[in-house]
């Protein structure tokens, strides 16, 4: 590409080269911080021309793998292609690529899988050692060196302040409107010297729209015009429905009862497909003038913005199918003022989400009896992506919901279990479970109040038989009675899936 209009800089047009050259700047073993908050705003050409590098250099003898760190997940020209040839050594902090799961999994890759909105302050405070390279993907140059920032936001601002050296991406595929949507807050600190964070609603605008750069450091500027990438959502099916359902209704009590106002307070979304068809349920629900502040974008949102039941979305990222990616970026003005994507350390801030009382409503792997919820390994040591921002908006959410279909694998599993294999938010942070089969409000709930509700309530008929004489047995003989349980009893359902391929017994 030698269109250069997007970079309106005079001094910077000198840096631009071909993403090969790019690539030849980036030192083996070395850690580079890169862009994309799921399959938006996250470099698509250097990436690739690493990987051919790596390949070529490994198969030379000279094994070429890097540390590599990004908002979140990435998409497949990132974390795919880079997986493949086994070039990343180590990667934080969440990842859902298939081939880097695979890697992680075959312990052919080192996986730090952490709260989003600890990334920045972490890499801040030098817990996660020194950052090479900033690679980041945006979406122009201003004529005084700013950079305009892309479709995501993620940890780009601490990237680029903490790099040694910064190569950049334009992406001319990216809408121009997209400048003026952001709001990149430089007022963060480590302690003792930080300060409030002063966003008080969710539209509140706190920041300035561009990065702020040093020259100095940008080493390379590499051209591009590819898409964004996400996976499309699958329609809503009967079991999401009956979720969503669940779920409105839930919150329609709730306003009833006085204990959320009637346009309810900021919506956090989390990812994956029935987090998407709940976004669909509110939709089509009373509801009116939401808001939402959460971590990313998706299509529920979108239509939403799009119907006018939702006034106004804060965020860090799009994530969108490519249908609804390609339409937003047509349309992008008609959304400027109702969209604003933040750095994730603001968006998933624990403060911010603590002061706007958002309702977080986040996936699951499986739940306990007792309401610990396991966001991330199947069966225990399986990492599926990783915890992402559920743990930022769990503890701190004015209410917090997970939701799942009670059953996965076409039924030979039971997500509602005697032990959660492997637990991310404990008991005390689950506040709300939701499956097709019913809702368990949890809140002011002793641990066996907690097990009676969800084994009635969620699980699917199935299983409910096997929990309950489960639950039986461990109200006669556990050691204690405040949580009763029979530890190697309770895991033997997932070593039974583990054996013969089902749960049931
Ligand atoms: N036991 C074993 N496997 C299970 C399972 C269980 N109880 N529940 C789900 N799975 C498997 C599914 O079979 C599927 O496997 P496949 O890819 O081989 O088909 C996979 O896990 C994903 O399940 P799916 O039902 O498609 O999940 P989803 O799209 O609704 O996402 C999570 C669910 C938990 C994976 C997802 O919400 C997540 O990653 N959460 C953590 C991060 C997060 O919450 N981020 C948002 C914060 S803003």
């Amino acid at each position: 590409m030698s269109n250069t209009s997007r970079i309106k800089s005079s001094t910077l047009k000198s840096k631009v080269m071909s993403a090969e050259a790019a690539a030849e700047l980036i030192t083996p073993g070395s850690t580079v911080g890169m862009s994309g908050f799921t399959g938006s705003g996250y470099p698509k050409e250097v990436p690739q021309a690493l990987a051919k590098r790596m390949e070529a250099e490994t198969a030379a003898g000279n094994p070429f793998r890097l540390r590599v760190w990004t908002g979140a997940s990435t998409g497949p020209e990132l974390d795919g292609a880079m997986a493949k040839v086994d070039g990343i050594e180590f990667r934080l902090p969440y990842n859902s690529d298939p081939i880097a799961r695979e890697k992680i999994n075959s312990g052919k890759m080192e996986y730090f899988d952490m709260h989003l909105s600890q990334v920045a302050p972490m890499a801040w405070q030098g817990f996660l050692g020194p950052l090479d390279t900033a690679l980041v993907e945006i979406s122009g140059i201003t004529e005084d060196g700013l950079l305009v920032p892309s479709s995501s936001v993620g940890n780009n601002k601490t990237w680029l302040d903490r790099a040694d050296k910064i190569i950049l991406e334009v992406n001319s595929w990216q809408n121009e409107a997209l400048d003026g949507m952001h709001d990149i807050y430089y007022g963060t600190a480590l302690p003792p010297n930080r300060k409030p964070i002063p966003l008080v609603r969710p539209d509140d605008r706190i920041g300035q729209t561009h990065f702020r750069v040093d020259p100095a450091k940008i080493v390379a500027i590499v051209q591009t015009d590819t898409p964004d990438r996400n996976l499309p959502f699958s329609p809503p099916d009967q079991t999401s429905l009956h979720i969503a359902g669940h779920l409105i209704e839930f919150l329609e009590h709730e306003v009833k009862k006085g204990r959320l106002p009637p346009n309810l307070l900021p919506l956090q979304s989390g990812v994956g497909n029935i987090a998407n068809a709940v976004l669909t349920g509110l939709n089509n629900s009373r509801f009116e003038d939401m808001t939402s502040y959460t971590e990313v974008i998706q299509d529920g949102m979108l239509d939403m913005l799009n119907s006018g039941k939702l006034r106004m979305a804060s965020a860090t990222a799009f994530s969108l199918s490519p249908e609804a990616a390609a339409m937003l970026n047509t349309d992008m003005g008609k959304y400027r003022n109702k969209m604003i994507l933040r750095p994730q350390e603001i968006s998933n801030h624990p403060e911010l989400v603590r002061r706007l009382g958002c309702i977080a409503m986040n996936g699951l792997i499986e739940a306990d009896i007792y309401g610990n919820v396991n966001s991330t390994h199947v069966m225990g040591s399986r990492i599926q992506n990783g915890i992402g921002g559920s743990g930022d908006f769990a503890r701190n959410a004015y209410v917090s919901i997970f939701m799942t279909p009670s059953t996965a694998k076409g039924g030979k599993i039971s997500a509602i279990v005697p032990m959660a294999s492997h637990v991310d938010h404990i008991t005390q942070d689950v506040q709300v479970l939701v499956t097709e089969q019913g809702l368990a409000d949890l809140r002011g709930l002793s641990p066996k109040q907690r097990a009676a509700v969800i084994i009635e309530n969620c699980a699917h008929p199935d299983y409910k038989p096997m929990l309950k004489d489960y639950y039986k047995r461990a109200r006669e003989h556990s050691y204690g009675q405040q949580s009763p349980c029979l530890p190697s009893e309770a895991l033997s359902w997932h070593q039974r899936f583990i054996d013969t391929g089902t749960m049931k017994a």
